[in-house]
């Protein structure tokens, strides 16, 4: 398969690179091509003339998002917008990554693929415009949704908390934000399965089981052996940030798993992460 990504050189797309390794992979980023350049992405993609294009690229510094929505909307959902252009034009499988933050996160039960959108933040929204451009402009197309991405050398929540821990030698993490930690390892092999399905449609692909941040830092500072640092429970009202997260927006994995196509648990995937990538931050 000859594969194409924006966004190639992000957290995700540099786990793509290594899990289509057997294809032919096409890798953009911002400096190749910007997605908010209509015409550009319709050139280039159709210059390359791929199978698939998997769209990783986006705004995702989500407190950013929340400081310039304009800016998150013409990035996620116009720059969204060019790329179903482009792959409608050229006749390209499309695959495009979007977040449980589409989700309000008021379900305490979590949220299945079908579920209707009511996003709560600029990034969210901007997202939610993304998946409606995907949605209504090209049938061919695969919806993944995923969340709490980590991966090594990224800017993630494992590497400031290890961070902290060892600098401070105390935390203090929300206990009412809940998700579900993902290794991007894991999450570019259920893709890389979900591209030659055919079946196009909405996916969850995360870790599975879903804990708080707190839990989520706890287990961090377990498996790094930094048992001695006090970690605080606190709620998001304490901790202020431009970005107001989904409270409980767990994602469950019923479509993907429907095809065989499922993630293992998260403390599974953090432990194998953490032993392939040492814990020094
Ligand atoms: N990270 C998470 O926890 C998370 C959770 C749920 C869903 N997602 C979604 O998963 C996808 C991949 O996330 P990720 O963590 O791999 O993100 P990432 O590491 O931030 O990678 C995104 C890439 O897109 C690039 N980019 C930004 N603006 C662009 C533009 N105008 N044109 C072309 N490229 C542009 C970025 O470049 P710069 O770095 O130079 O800006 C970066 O290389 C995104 O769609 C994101 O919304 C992420």
């Amino acid at each position: 398969m000859r594969v194409f990504l924006t966004g190639g050189k992000g957290q995700l797309g540099v786990a793509l690179q290594k899990a289509l390794a057997a294809h032919e992979v096409i890798v953009t980023d911002i400096e190749e091509l910007d997605i908010t350049d209509g015409v550009a992405v319709k050139t280039a993609v159709s210059d390359a003339n791929p199978d698939v294009l998997i769209h990783c690229a986006a705004y995702t510094n989500v407190d950013g998002c929340a400081k310039d929505p304009a800016l998150a909307y013409r990035i996620n959902g116009l720059g969204t917008q060019n790329v179903v252009l482009a792959c409608q034009q050229a006749g390209v499988d499309l695959v495009h990554i979007s977040t449980n933050e589409v989700f309000a996160g008021e379900n305490p039960d979590g949220y299945e693929e079908w579920m209707p959108l009511n996003p709560i933040n600029p990034y969210g929204r901007s997202k939610a415009a993304a998946e409606f451009f995907v949605r209504s402009l090209w049938p061919h197309h695969y919806i993944v949704r995923t969340a709490w991405l980590y991966a090594p050398g990224g800017r993630n929540f494992i590497h400031a908390i290890l961070r902290r821990a060892r600098e401070t030698g105390q935390l203090r993490v929300v206990t009412d934000e809940v998700g579900n930690p993902t290794y991007v390892k894991d999450l570019a092999q259920a893709i890389s399965q979900l591209i030659q399905t055919k079946q196009y449609g909405t996916y969850h692909f995360v870790n599975s089981g879903a804990c708080s941040r707190w839990e989520f830092a706890n287990e961090i500072l377990r498996l790094a052996g930094l048992t001695n640092v006090v970690n605080t429970p606190i709620l998001s009202r304490e901790f202020k940030r431009a970005s107001t997260p989904p409270p409980y927006a767990a994602l469950h994995n019923i479509a993907g798993a429907a095809l065989g196509i499922t993630l293992r648990p998260w403390p599974e995937a953090l432990a194998d992460y953490l032993a392939e990538h040492g814990t020094e931050a």
